[in-house]
Order: C-alpha cells, then structure tokens, then sequence
C-alpha cells in the first residue's frame, strides 16, 4: 500500500507517517505497553465507520442508520464476553482513563475512599494520582510493594482496608513484574464490604491466553485496555458481572450502571472504527494461535529476565512472571533518563521508570521497563532475547560511547531487517 492519496494532499503529514513507519520497522520495540497490530485491525481502524454517529448502545441509538454498526459493536461484545468469560462487556470507552473514570463512578461517589496501588511502586495515574481526575475527584489510598521482596504485601494491603473502609479496592498495575492474587485481594475486599476493581490494562492479552491466573471470577469489574497484550486498537473495555454483592437493592445492575457510566456519563459518539478493529482483534484473540503468541511472551520476557540478570543488572524482584522485566541501572553510573536517551540512539525503545523505594525523580528515575509482546509479535523467540539483552547491556554500560551506539545499532538493524513489518506499506522517505 503506497499512501498515494495522502501523499498529494498532505505532504507533510504523509511523510511524517512514512517515517513513523520506517521507525517501527527499523527498531526494537520494547516498551511493555506497546504492541504491533495486523494489518487486519489497521484496515477496520482505517475504515469510513469514523464517519458514523452511534451515540447509545446497539438497538438504542440516538442517530439513525446504525443497522450495521449495531452489527459490529455486538460482535466485538460478544467475542470480548466470550474471550474472557465475561456476563457483560461495554466496548466503547475510548481509552483505558476514562474507563477507570466509568468503572470509578460505577461503584463510588465522588470523595469516596478507594485503595490501589502507589503509582512510585507501579499503580497507574488513573489510581489516584493527584495531578489525575482520580486522585482530584476521590480520596485515593495507597499500598505499595515490600522494601525487601519488592512484591505486593496482602497483609499490607488488608491491614490499610481494615484501617480505611475503602468503598472500591483496585488491583493492577503499570510497572509491576509478577502476578497478583485476585483470590486475596477478593477475601479482603469481601472483609472491608468493598468492591474489587481489577484494571488489567497490562496483562489482559496474558489472560485472554491463559496463561496468567484470570481475575475475571474474583473481580466485580474489570477495566483494560485494548492495545497492550491484548495486541488489539488503542482503545478500552470495562467488563463485569450482572449482579451487584455490594448494593443488591440497587434497581439497576452493574451492567447497566456502567453502560450508562461510559455513556451519557462520561462520553458521546463511541469511536466505531477503533470498536471494529476491537472486534477484529477480539477474534485473532481467540484463536489457538494466540495462547501459543502469550507463552511465548512470557518464555522471552524470562529469558530477558535472566540474562540480564547473569550480566550482573539488577533485576527488580529477581525476574518476572509476565511481559515486562523491570531494572535497576544506577549500579552501573548511569539513570533512568540517560539510558532511556542511549538506548533510543540506537533503536532499541524502552522507557524510564521508578523503582520501588527509588530516590531518584519520575523525570529522571533509577529504573527501565522492559516488555516482550512487540519483539514476539514481531516473531523473535528466546535465542534473540539472549541477543537483545546484551546489545541492552552493552549501551547501559557505556551509553555515552559513539563506537557501542553505532556496533549495537549496526546489530537491530541485521535483527530487524530479517523481521519485515508491514511490507504491504511502500514508503515513500527522502533522506
Ligand atoms: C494499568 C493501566 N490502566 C490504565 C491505563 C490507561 O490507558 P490509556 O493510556 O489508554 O488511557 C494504563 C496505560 O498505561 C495502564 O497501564
């Protein structure tokens, strides 16, 4: 595909996205957030359903001519229902924030106490960071992970719920190497009368592959997003039980009060293009393929794990048990910015992040996150993480070197040329 079109009507934006392209294809994407759609899913994010209005749900719409788009938002409810054995699945919130946003005022009121992660220990902005809408709009408290094992502490997280009376507890993380016990943080929140909210925005393509434990039986609501593990559009879901333990004299259920939570509360015209790509991701994540596509995830991010662990990194709780991998770098004189910067030069994306106890600024952080589903999308397996680890190694060793930025960048470039990345896209880049 040669953006043709674009390029005569829009120069400057069509080659933008030519080398936004070319830079994908070039380099090692290891952001855990991130991922690489099919072309399949970048067809039905491409297509005129961004011209339709569909504000309400299929069958009650408020604009007419949604016979079709009904069609489509029920086959992504469906297949999101069935994938993760869910009563009840709303597609339409535009992002994994305003999910938590409708999830939040589904089950609290606005100042209600809710419990979640501390965002310096892993936790997201959206559990309750001051300069977020959760941390202005409730009174967020905060557990964190242990100073010695660097893993979540459920007698932490009881102690501070039976001190607090949260109205919602949240289980989920951004930056948080292993899995959690929903079964625990279940028994707690059913101590304290609390709802349990499990955002599982990084490791639900995990879940959908079975091959993480499912929090989907232990959770009232869960929130995620679509483009992470999930390997699906940008975009989120909220998914739930029909019936409310909390509050089962309430007229509506769940459901319907997160329906109407996400819309009229929250958003207008959902975003049918991103929910028919959602749609079509939801479908590849059914297929056996997909679970094979998680283990080999998770077999990576443990090889990566280990690797740069046997170089001597320091390796945040001693490994991982999903998709992301999480170090220290001080040890080695240099922080979180700089190496972000030295590995960036030499095409290997990564980011920046706090570690548990970190001294050190969020702009400036002690640790990286590191994440596995792009490189397996991109069909690399354990042999190349050995690789990847030490070409990670090398520039964190010596980031302010020329000659190791250019042999390290010299290896992605053979590494991904054997890897082509939407090759249907012909670009059109003058250097
Ligand atoms: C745990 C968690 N929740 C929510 C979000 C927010 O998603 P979005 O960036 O789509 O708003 C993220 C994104 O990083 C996340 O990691």
């Amino acid at each position: 595909m040669v953006m043709r079109r674009l390029h005569q009507t829009d120069p400057e934006t069509a080659a933008a996205i030519d080398r936004e392209i070319d830079r994908q294809r070039q380099g090692l994407e290891m952001i855990a957030s991130e991922n690489i759609v099919s072309p399949a899913v970048l067809e039905a994010l491409g297509s005129p359903l961004t011209n339709k209005y569909s504000e309400g749900y299929p069958g009650k719409r408020y604009y007419g001519g949604n016979e079709h788009i009904d069609t489509i938002e029920n086959l992504a409810i469906e297949r999101a229902q069935k994938l993760f054995g869910a009563e009840h699945a709303n597609v339409q919130p535009h992002a994994g924030s305003p999910a938590n946003l409708a999830a939040y005022l589904t089950l609290a009121e606005p100042g209600d106490t809710i419990l979640a992660m501390d965002l310096a220990h892993g936790g997201h902005l959206t559990h309750g960071s001051p300069v977020n809408f959760s941390g202005r709009l409730f009174r967020f408290v905060h557990y964190g992970v242990g100073q010695d094992t660097e893993l979540v502490d459920l007698d932490q997280v009881r102690e501070i719920a039976l001190r607090e009376k949260p109205r919602v507890i949240v289980a989920g993380y951004t930056a948080y190497p292993r899995t959690l016990d929903f079964a625990g943080f279940r028994r707690i929140a059913d101590e304290v009368g609390a709802y349990l909210l499990v955002d599982m925005a990084h490791f639900a393509g995990l879940v959908a592959g079975r091959v993480h434990p499912d929090p989907v039986p232990h959770a009232d609501v869960i929130t995620t997003t679509t483009h992470k593990t999930l390997r699906g559009p940008r975009g989120a879901m909220i998914l739930c039980r029909q019936a409310d333990r909390l509050r089962p004299q309430e007229k509506r259920d769940l459901a319907a009060r997160i329906d109407s939570a996400v819309f009229p509360g929250m958003q207008g015209g959902p975003l049918e293009h991103c929910i028919a790509a959602k749609a079509v991701a939801f479908q590849e994540a059914l297929q056996p393929d997909f679970a094979e596509y998680q283990r080999q995830v998770l077999r990576n991010a443990a090889r990566l794990a280990a690797v740069l662990a046997d170089q001597g990194i320091r390796v945040i709780t001693g490994g991982t048990e999903n998709h992301q991998v999480l170090i220290d770098v001080t040890p080695l004189g240099t922080a979180g910015r700089e190496a972000e910067t030295a590995l960036d030069r030499a095409r290997i994306y990564v980011n920046k992040n706090l570690i548990p106890f970190d001294t050190r600024k969020p702009r400036d952080p002690s640790g990286l996150r590191l994440g596995t589903p792009a490189l397996t999308t991109r069909g690399f397996g354990e042999a190349e993480m050995e690789k990847i680890a030490g070409l990670v190694v090398r520039i964190l060793k010596d980031p302010r070197s020329e000659t190791v930025r250019d042999e390290v960048a010299g290896e992605v470039r053979e590494l991904t040329a054997d890897r082509p990345l939407y090759p249907e896209y012909v670009l059109t880049i003058n250097d």
